[in-house]
């Protein structure tokens, strides 16, 4: 069984090819490496004991994608090849519709014409904006986008909607992460960002280093315990396990309805503050911060109800927050050497 993964060696699509590998699927890569570098195979091959195909591409290029299509058989597509800042997609909206939807609606232009059945999208817990009742279940409302960003994921749902209902055959599943973090158990892969990082994790594993001076936690006068903002962080290897599970369905053919979506968090908030602390704790590291003003655009608490995806994918999150807090450190501290 072959799977195509787009945007395979960045960060959540690296950490996948190796469950889909150990669940004994063949995979094959496709990457524009605009966010990661080709030596991540060498770390799947170090892990997993087998190097996935490569191709390097860039899913803007209609022709390239069908050359790709052309030459291989795939059963199915994760698609995760996209832009994620949300700052960069405010001052560059047409960037992300180019990269975020152009390459979604020439992927399944391809699997069309070839006659790929499946795809599992990678969209995020943003389309809820900042919801009124938590935690959040697969009924509560859609909001409209804060930033291009979250809009693209909207569109990207709604393109999947819209696809599977018209054209007989295809089957897609959205999958609504919450905060990924963490990394491998091995250290071997991880999240990588290149320039200054916006995220808090890797920011602040940045300044645990000595990269960076001090974490500004954006805002403490929020309605939460310690006035931080809640968001529900995954471990991104249950992360990963739960796109496996989403492949196996559709291979199955056990989908309910032609497009399914689903939540994937953990199912509990977490504040800025509490992170911080958790992470000084488990790896006794100091981590400097100071509180700051509130980012623009931030929503104060959102967390997953995941009984959905229990009870349908069979899937529930793993791993706990010091796991979360110890991976991810291991492998920042691999990354120095
Ligand atoms: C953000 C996006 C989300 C996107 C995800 C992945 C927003 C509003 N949401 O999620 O749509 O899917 O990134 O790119 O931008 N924080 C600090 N200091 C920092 C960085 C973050 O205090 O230096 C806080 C934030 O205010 C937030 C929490 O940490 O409360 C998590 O932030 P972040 O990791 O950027 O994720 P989100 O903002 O939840």
């Amino acid at each position: 069984m072959s799977i195509l993964v787009t945007g395979g060696l960045g960060y959540i699509g690296s950490h996948t090819v190796v469950e889909l590998i150990q669940a004994g699927f063949s995979v094959h890569i496709v990457d524009d490496l605009s966010n990661t570098e080709e030596g991540v195979l060498d770390r799947i091959l170090q892990i997993t004991g087998t190097k996935p195909g490569f191709t390097r591409l860039d899913l803007k290029s209609e022709s390239d994608l069908e050359r790709l299509f052309e030459g291989h058989v795939f059963e199915g597509v994760i698609h995760f090849a996209a832009s994620k800042s949300v700052g960069e997609s405010a001052t560059d909206p047409l960037l992300y519709y180019q990269n975020n939807i152009l390459g979604l609606v020439n992927l399944i232009a391809c699997m069309k014409k070839h006659g790929v059945p499946n795809i599992v999208f990678s969209s995020s817990c943003t389309v809820y904006g900042q919801p009124d009742v938590l935690p959040v279940t697969e009924q509560t409302p859609i909001k409209p986008a804060e930033s291009p960003y979250g809009n693209t994921k909207k569109i990207g749902e709604d393109i999947l909607r819209d696809s599977s209902r018209a054209y007989e055959g295809i089957h897609s599943i959205a999958l609504r992460y919450f905060n990924p973090i963490g990394a491998h158990s091995s250290a071997l892969i991880g999240e990588k960002p290149k320039g200054v990082p916006n995220n808090l994790m890797p920011y602040l594993m940045q300044v645990a280093t000595g990269v960076r001076e001090k974490l500004s936690v954006f805002g403490d006068d929020y309605d939460t315990p310690d006035g931080t903002a809640v968001r529900d962080y995954i471990h991104v290897v249950d992360l990963a396990k739960a796109h496996v599970i989403a492949v196996q369905r559709q291979l199955n053919k056990k989908q309910k309805t032609a497009y399914e979506y689903f939540n994937l968090g953990s199912g509990s908030g977490y504040s800025v503050l509490e992170i911080i602390q958790s992470f000084e704790k488990i790896n006794g590291v100091k981590v400097n911060h100071e509180i700051t003003a509130r980012r623009a655009g931030d929503i104060e608490k959102i967390y997953a109800d995941n009984t959905y995806a229990t009870e349908e994918l069979g899937w529930t999150a793993q791993l706990s927050l010091d796991d979360m807090m110890s991976s991810a450190w291991n492998w920042q501290l691999k990354l120095k050497d």
